[in-house]
């Protein structure tokens, strides 16, 4: 048993301290935001925010996330730039079935969180682990660069 800060929320959840983040969110807790793709790291289906920083919830295990803060795709709106790019993502038309988004959204909110202003190169290396089956690919790039011009980039 564990207690996890999630979205700002401390919640406790019955998962050994070796089980993946993504199942304790899922099985546990119903936060069915964060999806199951590869489960090896692989596509970035399951990705989430712990202090920040992407990881792949589906090989990281609770015990990683003591005494952190974990956001997912649930929370992360709550913040500004989480926010503006959610709004860019219905403005471009993102998705297409959808399966994938909320890890992309996860990713390209830490990729502006530490560079505000990625260039196209910057953009597609920090979006490389994130697979779309659908090919969505440049409109993800294309909402990106949107929210890093709003915010006075040069991407
Ligand atoms: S489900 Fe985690 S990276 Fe694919
Ligand atoms: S929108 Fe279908 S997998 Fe990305």
């Amino acid at each position: 048993m564990s207690t996890l800060n999630i979205n700002g929320k401390p919640m406790s959840v019955e998962a050994s301290d070796d089980t993946p983040i993504l199942w304790a969110l899922r099985d546990e807790l119903g936060m069915t935001g964060t999806k199951f793709g590869c489960g090896a790291g692989l596509c970035g289906a399951c990705t989430v925010h712990i202090d920040g920083q992407a990881v792949r919830s589906c090989v990281t295990p609770v015990s990683e996330a003591a005494g952190k803060k974990i956001t997912t795709i649930e929370g992360v709106g709550s913040d500004k730039l989480g926010a503006a790019l959610q709004a860019a993502w219905v403005e471009q038309g993102v998705p297409q079935c959808g399966y994938c988004q909320c890890g992309q959204i996860m990713s390209a909110v830490a990729l502006l969180k530490r560079n505000p202003r990625p260039t196209d190169a910057e953009i597609d290396e920090a979006m490389n682990g994130n697979i779309c089956r659908c090919g969505t690919y440049n409109r993800i790039h294309a909402a990106i660069k949107k929210v890093a011009h709003s915010q006075g980039g040069k991407a």
